[in-house]
């Protein structure tokens, strides 16, 4: 073991999901090692505990895990899980270290963000209960990477991380582990696979985007191997350490090819998508596209359908961006429904204390209480299993879900790379004007209320600020505004527009043309023209 001697790095302060940063900045002097050991010591210490560790494939995935190792070694760790190749979705990996009883895990993606040297690159770190660290234990690492002084790291060579079995490296045992599997036999679990099986015995079609990213080899032996579907229904299914060129993030705009199968003549009954690190989903229909806060409201809705939560759910949460879709079904239900900040570190208490069984996000996440982390195969699962058990299609199912709750138009604008003090600016300006913009009018509607969210935990009330500007209207639309927090390089905008139309109203317009006065009153209250110099935003989803 060797103790290096090293010096505080600036910005190693992680952002909604992990510390993410340019690849060639992780790969730079002491970057990784300083950032692994403020985890260790955040976590105060790693003597004698066991961990998970995987990734999603991207370049220097498998030099920052050998990496990974030594230190962990060096830090007593007693034993470190691998998947082989040192691959692990993010929801895998979350369940690997539940079911292990392991006292954390360190996953290494940039999640949607490309991949390769001149691309994006992350560390994240979960806690025991399989979720990502909480605002405190984030903090805690934050404080330990301003203060750094030394790492410790082993003299060793790279461990064999090829096939399952236990290697050592010193005192510390490697054990490299099937990457799929375990999260295979969850699956099983939770679902029903002869419905689904035999729904595509039937010939019901399918087609699954990996993405050339790490959910490839999960939906092939869930989909292709245990389900049945046909072979070569999961594309891009090889994991790619730059994604093939691809931006693993399933949005309409990043997978459109998917997107224009389903949409064109003679193609599959069911398309679906997931990201770099396979915690994301998008789910289509034959010329159909389920906006994720729908999806989140739909599987809500039909949950009963599934074996595993037959008996009913505890309650719902969305992010605070989400749209309200959810809502409505957890009033028709009886059950709790709440709001938290955006990232899915905020439901882990919530899931922890039996209070929610699913949550969800407006950003292509869905999850539920099997894991502490969104999953995009459970996603896709969980729909197939309610078409199967309902018999009818996504077009279908998402229509008789609006008849009956009415429909949140909903639609997300991205403006990505601008300058971060225009940005800030432009939210500073529109913060100092939110206490006088209750009674005013824009766009043909009277605001009731504008404000910048905060959140008090309900279970440990810990308290988040700080969390986005709303305004929101007394018919029930709203806009939003926050930064991105997952960004590399520049400042993200995401403006978020919602208004919802009840069950005897228009169902069936475009978002964009049925939220058009919300989108026109957006701009004109923030000023995005004049501070930003931009009037259309990069991605619409
Ligand atoms: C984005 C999404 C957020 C999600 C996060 C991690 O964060 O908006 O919902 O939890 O990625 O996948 P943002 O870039 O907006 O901070
Ligand atoms: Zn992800």
């Amino acid at each position: 073991m060797t103790i290096i001697t090293t010096a505080p790095i600036d910005g190693q302060k992680p952002g909604t999901s992990g510390l993410r940063k340019k690849t060639r900045v992780f790969m730079g002097p002491h970057y990784l090692e300083n950032f692994v050991q403020a985890i260790f010591n955040g976590i105060g210490g790693a003597e004698g505990k066991t961990f998970v560790l995987g990734g999603d494939g991207r370049y220097f995935n498998d030099r920052a895990a050998q990496v990974i190792l030594r230190m962990a070694a060096a830090n007593g760790a007693a034993r470190v899980i691998v998947g082989a190749g040192a691959i692990l979705s993010t929801p895998a990996a979350s369940h690997l270290i539940r079911a292990r009883g392991a006292d954390g895990g360190l996953i290494l993606s940039a999640s949607h963000n490309p991949g390769g040297e001149d691309e994006d690159f992350g560390v994240k770190f979960n806690s025991a209960n399989g979720g990502p660290a909480s605002e405190a234990v984030t903090e805690a690492i934050y404080a330990q990477t301003r203060g750094l002084r030394t790492y410790r790291i082993s003299e060793a060579q790279d461990v064999d991380l090829t096939g399952a079995g236990e290697r050592r490296l010193g005192a510390t045992v490697v054990e490299v582990v099937d990457p799929v599997a375990a999260y295979a036999d969850l699956m099983e679990t939770i679902f029903d696979f002869a419905a689904i099986r035999a729904m595509f015995d039937a010939g019901f079609a399918l087609r699954f985007d990996a993405m050339n990213a790490v959910t490839g080899p999960y939906a092939r032996e869930i989909l292709e191997h245990r389900l049945g579907a046909a072979r070569g229904s999961v594309v891009n299914a090889v994991p790619l350490p730059d994604f093939g060129g691809m931006h693993p993030d399933p949005n309409p705009t990043w997978a459109r090819d998917l997107v224009a199968v389903l949409n064109g003549a003679g193609g599959p009954d069911f398309g679906a998508a997931s990201d770099g690190d396979g915690d994301r989903n998008m789910i289509l229909g034959p010329g159909v596209y389920v906006s994720p806060s729908d999806s989140l409201a739909v599987l809500a809705a039909n949950a009963h359908l599934v074996p595993a939560y037959a008996g009913g759910l505890k309650g719902v949460a969305r992010s605070m961006p989400t749209s309200a879709a959810v809502d409505r079904v957890a009033a028709a239900l009886g059950i709790e429904c709440f709001e938290t900040p955006t990232g899915w570190k905020f439901f882990g208490n919530l899931l922890d204390a039996g209070r929610v069984t699913l949550c969800g996000e407006e950003s292509f996440g869905t999850g539920s209480d099997h894991v502490r982390e969104k999953d995009g195969i459970w996603a896709v699962l969980m729909w197939l299993n309610i078409l199967a058990a309902r018999g009818e299609g996504v077009g279908a199912v998402l229509a008789a879900h609006w008849a009956r709750f009415g429909r949140n138009y909903y639609s997300r604008h991205d403006f990505e790379g601008l300058d971060t003090g225009a940005a800030e600016a432009m939210l500073a300006a529109l913060r100092a004007r939110l206490p006088d913009l209750a009674g005013a009018e824009a766009g043909g509607r009277r605001i009731r209320a504008a404000d910048e969210f905060s959140y008090a935990d309900p279970v440990d009330g810990s308290i988040a600020s700080g969390q986005g500007l709303r305004i929101l209207f007394e018919d029930g639309a709203r806009i939003v505004l926050r930064l991105s927090g997952t960004g590399t390089a520049g400042a993200t905008l995401r403006l978020y527009l919602e208004r919802y139309e009840g069950p005897g109203g228009d169902l069936g317009l475009d978002p964009q043309v049925a939220l058009a006065p919300i989108i026109r009153a957006a701009h004109e209250l923030a000023g995005i023209g004049a501070h930003l110099g931009r009037s259309t935003p990069d991605v619409i989803s």
